[in-house]
């Protein structure tokens, strides 16, 4: 009995640990502008930088924020605070993980809805479409679950969501 009960939680820990070691991690806005900044990556930095999910992280330090803090009675600041970097910022959401590059301050980033780049960040593009896609890149199939995942009642100031509207203004 006490060797079935041990085989088992060993079995438990082992696949535990090959899951942690293997998700992929949130590697940071510096990692995908290295490609995609400028006339050659299709000013996509540029016209990201213009959206408003550039600014996430520093809404967070606005009066507004502190009032709602202090509404929902957090113990730390906002900018301190998982319960509001889960959603402005990126890779704080509990199951997530993340590597030192990957900065709070950049707010919503590329990996916010194309998925954390650790595996594809170098293995995906031209010709590489199904790689990337294989190694945990979003693109195409998921993008309005992922809008979701932050654009939801959990929201403290909610005011709706309309993918196809609100795409719209942030697209690129
Ligand atoms: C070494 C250069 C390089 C890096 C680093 C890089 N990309 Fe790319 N990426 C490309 C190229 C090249 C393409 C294909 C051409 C294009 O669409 O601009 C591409 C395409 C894409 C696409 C479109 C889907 C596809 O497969 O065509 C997405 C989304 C994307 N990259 C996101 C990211 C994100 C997010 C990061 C950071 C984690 C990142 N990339 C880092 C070079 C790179
Ligand atoms: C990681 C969480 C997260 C994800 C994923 C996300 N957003 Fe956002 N989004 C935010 C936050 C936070 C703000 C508010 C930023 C601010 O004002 O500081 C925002 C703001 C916006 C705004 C601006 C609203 C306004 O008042 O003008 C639009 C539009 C938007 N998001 C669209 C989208 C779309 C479309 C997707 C999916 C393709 C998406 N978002 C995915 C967190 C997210
Ligand atoms: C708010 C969510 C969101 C953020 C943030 C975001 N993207 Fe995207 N991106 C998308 C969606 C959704 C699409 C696919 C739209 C479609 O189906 O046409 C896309 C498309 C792309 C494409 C393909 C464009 C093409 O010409 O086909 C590239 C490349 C890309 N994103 C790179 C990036 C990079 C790099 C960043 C960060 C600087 C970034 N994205 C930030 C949601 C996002
Ligand atoms: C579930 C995701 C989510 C969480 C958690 C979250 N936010 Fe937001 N926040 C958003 C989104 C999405 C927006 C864009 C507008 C909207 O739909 O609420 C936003 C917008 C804002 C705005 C700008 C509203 C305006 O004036 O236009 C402030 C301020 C804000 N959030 C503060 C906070 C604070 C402080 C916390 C933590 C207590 C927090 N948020 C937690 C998703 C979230």
């Amino acid at each position: 009995m006490f060797y079935k009960i041990t085989a088992i939680t060993m079995t438990i820990l082992f696949a535990f640990t090959i899951n942690v070691l293997s998700q992929n991690k949130y590697v940071g806005l510096k990692s995908c502008i290295a490609c995609h900044k400028g006339e050659k990556g299709k000013m996509v930095y540029e016209s990201w930088l213009k959206t408003k999910h550039s600014q996430a992280f520093n809404t967070l330090k606005s009066e507004k924020s502190k009032e709602i803090a202090k509404r929902m009675n957090l113990k730390s600041d906002p900018t301190e605070a998982l319960e509001c970097l889960k959603c402005h910022a990126t890779g704080y959401f509990p199951d997530e993980q993340m590597s030192p590059s990957n900065k709070k301050e950049d707010g919503v980033t590329c990996e916010a809805c194309h998925g954390p780049g650790s595996a594809y960040r170098n293995k995906h593009g031209k010709d590489k479409k199904e790689e990337g896609l294989k190694l945990g890149l979003i693109i195409g199939k998921n993008d309005e679950k992922i809008c979701k995942k932050c654009h939801n009642q959990e929201s403290p100031t909610f005011v709706g969501f309309n993918y196809k509207k609100d795409w719209e203004k942030v697209k690129h």
